[in-house]
């Protein structure tokens, strides 16, 4: 297995939209993506790599096929220190259950190394989503502490609840 991170184009659009299912919206996405607005997501992508600004995002590719996607935010600061930078990521349903992520967050890590971005990366997780909690364990992440979100609700409108966890960089 061959994990590789790169950046996402238009042509990885339609493979990147069947990855989703009813896990990615409900942890990660809050809806199902088409195609056209999956493209101009990756082309703000694409636009913030180039400014060095904001969310950067990559595909997550095993062996040369699609699997998965994992971004990071140097200026996400809902229950985030300034120099925490949060990590985010979804792997394909038929990619679960090994170890993608967990080789993915590591590659990011090395990334936000190498360009000197943050002190700690930071996953943000929903208690009740285990395999996220599980893959900020395996990837070496510490627990923090449980925060109610200043921006993400829950449906009723009470704050969603995130369990931080860190890892120096
Ligand atoms: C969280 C997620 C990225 C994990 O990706 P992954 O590459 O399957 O991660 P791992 O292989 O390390 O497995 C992590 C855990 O997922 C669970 N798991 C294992 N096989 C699985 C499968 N086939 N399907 C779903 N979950 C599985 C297990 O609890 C596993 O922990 P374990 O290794 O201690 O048994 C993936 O489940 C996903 O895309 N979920 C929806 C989006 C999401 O939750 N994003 C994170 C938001 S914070």
């Amino acid at each position: 297995m061959t994990i590789e991170l790169r950046p996402l184009t238009a042509a990885d659009a339609e493979a990147h939209c069947a990855g989703e299912d009813a896990l990615t919206v409900r942890w990660l996405t809050g809806g199902y993506g088409d195609v056209e607005g999956t493209i101009k997501f990756f082309e703000q992508l694409t636009q913030n790599a180039t400014t060095g600004t904001g969310k950067r995002g990559f595909g997550i590719w095993n062996s040369d096929r699609l699997c998965g996607y994992i971004d990071y935010t140097p200026d996400l600061d809902d229950g985030l220190d300034p120099e925490d930078v949060a990590l985010a990521y979804a792997v394909h349903p038929w990619a679960r259950g090994q170890g993608i992520a967990v080789q993915a967050v590591h590659l990011i890590c090395n990334t936000l190394r190498t360009t000197k971005t943050g002190t700690r990366a930071a996953i943000r997780v929903e208690p009740q989503n285990t395999a996220s909690v599980r893959v900020a364990q395996k990837s070496g992440f510490t627990y923090i502490r449980d925060f109610p979100s200043n921006r993400d609700t829950h449906p009723d409108g009470t704050p969603t609840t995130f369990s931080l966890y860190l890892l120096d960089l």
